[in-house]
């Protein structure tokens, strides 16, 4: 793809020093790496810059090294090609300095020398894309070396396994920096179609009068995957399909669905009402939950003989307030399933009357369905029915289809990545969450991971273990359509 133009009411962050932590990891190379190039090629980089590669003394490679790493990543993992003029200044912008989570090694000089290279005002951003387990001494580290000042930084997840970890964890981080420094990132937020989901519910007098129990009768979030757990075994082991998946990205796209219209798209009234349906959300029931393991996980490097870690989950949830009491909100995720989807439905109430015969295709079910396709690039359904054409006044299935790739031009596009590191550069926190809500989260997982049911087998390639249904009755799983 080519490079989006800027837009003209882009904004241009100052001029930053970008500390990528990790940089030699599977993220960076696949997302951040492309993804600072994508950003430099469509002129949203800041006017100066610096990106300065950071990894423990066992990975330290020097800058020209890290230059041919950062072109291969490109080459590889993105959307702009790593040539001409574009590629030769970025590429003359990066760097590479050894820290270990216990020791900033020679960080803060490289830091500094970034800094007077640019000259005047410049910010820091640090990008923490680093193992669990490193993440509590790294935070330290940054704050006992003073880089922690005029910085912001971006947290990747996840954020604590339970509440005890998620309190320790935003601890240590507003230990060292102020929360208005803290970008905790959850890059489901940064895709086109789930911001897109505003702009439908509160942008359009269409959708929104509907959009509660008196019209609604059910919501799926359903993200199946056919990708496996990718040789991510010891990570997988400690995370597991909901820790990884619901907690982290789930349960943020269900805050957008469900939450009343804010004041305004800053951070502050957006986050308050996405925090509000968190506070809504009633803790899950493991009565309403289904965990299934993939046909040979237990043979997967780094995972237990004996290992009870779900690689698939399916729940129904539910928001105790005035607009949603009653509505069902089913989710399910898992690796190795049947297709690779991102899929929001929402089901609406069937007529009080059936008044029309229905033709031989039309669908059992008579409600009407929204589904908000939001893998990239995205796309919206509203399911309906009308009359099949010929004499008599039979009904059929019927579909009015939203796609973005034919409806905008798609360069314009930015990654999800891309979206919130640009949004991170600009000091704007709307899109990334808030200490509370990732707390409210883990307290609401808590009776499921206090008392997990056991795990059900499931075959490759199917859509998870069998009793799925049963979570879902009197409903139906809207995949496969
Ligand atoms: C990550 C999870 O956060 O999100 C992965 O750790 C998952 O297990 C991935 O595959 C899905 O994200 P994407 O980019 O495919 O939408």
């Amino acid at each position: 793809m080519s490079s989006p133009p800027v837009q003209p009411d882009s904004q241009v962050p100052d001029n930053h020093v970008i500390v990528l932590f990790g940089a030699t990891g599977d993220l960076a190379k696949r997302k951040i790496i492309p993804g600072l190039f994508h950003l430099a090629s469509a002129g949203l980089l800041p006017e100066r810059y610096r990106i300065i590669g950071s990894a423990p003394a066992a990975f330290a490679m020097s800058s020209d090294a890290f230059r041919a790493y950062a072109r291969d990543a490109v080459e590889r993992f993105g959307t702009s090609k790593p040539e001409g003029v574009v590629w030769d200044d970025f590429g003359r912008s990066l760097s590479f300095a050894v820290a270990d989570p216990d020791d900033c090694a020679g960080l803060p000089e490289a830091v500094k020398d970034a800094e007077a290279e640019i000259g005047g005002h410049v910010r820091r951003l640090l990008h923490l894309a680093v193992p669990p387990d490193a993440v509590l001494a790294m935070v330290q580290m940054l704050g006992s070396s003073g880089l922690n000042e005029n910085s912001r930084i971006i947290c990747e997840k996840p954020f604590g396994v339970d509440l005890a970890s998620a309190r320790k964890l935003n601890g240590v981080l507003t230990a060292n920096f102020d929360e208005t420094q803290i970008y905790r990132i959850d890059h489901f937020l940064g895709k086109e179609s789930i911001d897109n989901i505003l702009a439908l519910r509160f942008a359009n007098r269409l959708f929104e009068p509907l959009w509660n129990r008196d019209h609604v009768c059910f919501v799926q979030i359903d993200v199946p995957e056919t990708l496996s757990i990718e040789g991510r075994g010891a990570f997988y082991e400690e995370t597991g399909a909901f820790r990884d998946m619901v907690v982290s990205h789930l349960f943020q796209v269900l805050g957008f669905i469900a939450m009343e219209q804010p004041t305004s798209f800053e951070a502050r009234p957006l986050r308050d009402e996405v925090h509000k349906v968190f506070e809504t959300l009633r803790p899950i029931d493991p009565a309403n939950v289904v965990r299934g393991q993939y046909d040979g996980y237990l043979s997967e490097r780094g995972v237990a003989p004996d290992s009870q870690t779900e690689t698939f989950v399916a729940l129904r949830a539910e928001v105790e307030n005035t607009r949603w009491k009653g509505v069902p909100f089913y989710l399910r995720t898992g690796k190795c399933l049947a297709q690779s989807r991102q899929v929001i439905t929402i089901g609406f109430d069937e007529p009080v009357m059936r008044l029309f015969p229905m033709g031989r295709g039309a669908p059992r079910w008579r409600g009407n369905k929204i589904v908000v396709d939001f893998a990239d690039p995205g796309s919206i359904h509203a399911h309906f029915l009308a009359k099949e054409p010929g004499p008599r006044m039979n009904l059929d299935a019927a579909e009015m289809t939203f796609h973005y790739k034919d409806s905008f031009q798609a360069a314009n596009n930015l990654e999800a990545y891309e979206h919130l590191i640009l949004e991170a550069m600009l000091g704007n926190r709307s899109l990334f969450t808030r200490s509370d809500g990732i707390e409210r989260l883990w307290e609401v997982a808590t009776p499921l991971l206090e008392n997990p049911p056991p795990v059900e087998r499931y075959a490759l390639g199917s859509w998870g273990p069998d009793s799925i249904e049963r979570v879902i009755a009197p409903h139906h799983w809207c995949l496969p359509q």
